[in-house]
């Protein structure tokens, strides 16, 4: 979509404000093809592709409009806290799934697929575990048990396991964590080997940020998994998160950098894109924060095997943003009234113009069953 494009669809979006998300967008300023209002959700499966979300499950349980939202517009769901080791195993050996439980059966009534998230991260640990008196081969058993009981648990039902998440720095070393520090490098294929054995049909994936475009970062990741994938360790993708801040500019090879993981035969995904700004938000600013989330739809459509584009929570009202980066924020698709942002409809005419016309430079996308095992 090009400038002039986008600015008509905030202009649209500024007079459509005040109207639900079922309004119809009026053609665009140049008089183009109006865009259908449908759900992203059934907008991407034109293209097999599925589009989610990560789910707050308090704003799940408890807000109408976000449980509404969240069931009609998205066909992937990931779970954004209660998934992790925090939640998940608060004291060793004493599991609480009932969270993780009710998106999982969430996702099942509205036909949606779950991403899990996260098995090994360096955040979000219990105390327990980073108390620091674990010896390795303690700590190594810890993370074996943890995994192979979390993933045997939803076996069947995760569709998509972020096995280890962010173990890089921004140069391309590995990040100084309990994980790296204890066990050393290896822990990484012991996770995807202990994850795969937990559940074989689970597409396991490596997942950081900052990897969207080529630099020291995404190329140590395409190392790393190439090299994985050459020892026979099962992973299965490479999820590029897409957090985004439109003050640094927005990324421009990001197409090139997932091709590179096509063509290892990889699953990519784009798995918690947001594009934040420096508050108050304005037209401009929302304007540029459509054009970053279309860059990332864009290079997520262009790679054969990118088969999920997530963002990390839908509505500025329950943003991890703000909270993070004091002075940020209005980094979602809808605002804090649920009502849809140029983002948003950007989004839905991506969507719609991809489907509607095969891509030259592709034959279709290929379907996620066909992602090839190691
Ligand atoms: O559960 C406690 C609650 O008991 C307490 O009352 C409350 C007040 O302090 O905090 C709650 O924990 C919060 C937790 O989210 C669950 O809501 C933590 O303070 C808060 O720091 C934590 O933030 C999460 C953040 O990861 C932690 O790093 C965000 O919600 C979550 O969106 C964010 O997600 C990460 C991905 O997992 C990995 N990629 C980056 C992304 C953004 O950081």
């Amino acid at each position: 979509m090009h400038l002039p494009r986008l600015v008509a669809a905030a202009a649209a979006t500024c007079c459509l404000a005040l109207l639900p998300v079922t309004a119809a967008t009026p053609a665009g300023a140049s008089g183009g093809p109006s865009v259908p209002d449908r759900p992203l959700r059934q907008l991407a499966a034109d293209d097999h592709l599925r589009v989610g979300t990560a789910v707050d499950m308090s704003a799940l349980t408890d807000d109408a409009a976000y449980r509404r939202l969240t069931g009609s517009e998205f066909s992937t769901v990931t779970a954004e806290n209660v998934m992790k080791w925090e939640a998940l195993e608060p004291r060793q050996g004493e599991y609480d799934y009932a969270a993780a439980d009710r998106l999982v059966d969430f996702a099942r009534r509205h036909g949606q697929k779950v991403r899990g998230h996260v098995l090994v991260w360096h955040s979000q640990l219990p105390s327990w575990l980073t108390s620091g008196d674990l010896t390795a081969d303690e700590l190594r058993a810890v993370l074996h048990r943890h995994i192979t009981d979390t993933v045997r648990h939803f076996k069947g039902q995760v569709w998509q396991w972020d096995v280890v998440n962010e173990a890089f720095n921004e140069d391309g070393t590995l990040r100084d964590s309990i994980w790296l520090r204890k066990l050393g490098p290896g822990y990484i294929a012991d996770a995807f080997r202990w994850a795969h054995e937990a559940d074989p049909h689970a597409l396991l994936f490596y997942n950081d940020y900052n990897t969207e475009w080529t630099g020291p970062k995404s190329d140590a990741v395409y190392d790393l998994v190439r090299r994985l994938r050459a020892e026979g360790v099962p992973v299965h993708g490479v999820g590029f998160q897409g957090h985004l801040g439109i003050q640094y500019g927005l990324p421009t090879d990001m197409a090139a950098n997932f091709a590179r993981f096509d063509r290892l035969g990889l699953a990519t995904a784009v798995t918690e894109a947001d594009v934040r700004m420096e508050m108050p938000a304005d037209a401009a600013k929302l304007a540029t924060q459509a054009e970053g989330y279309r860059r990332l739809l864009d290079a997520c459509l262009r790679a054969r095997h990118c088969i999920s584009f997530t963002v990390w929570g839908f509505t500025d009202k329950y943003s991890w943003v703000p909270d993070t980066f004091p002075g940020e924020g209005a980094a979602n698709l809808f605002d804090e009234e649920y009502r849809p942002k140029p983002a948003y409809r950007t989004l839905q005419s991506e969507l719609a113009g991809r489907a509607r016309s095969a891509r030259p430079d592709d034959a279709g996308r290929t379907r996620p069953e066909s992602i090839s095992q190691p």
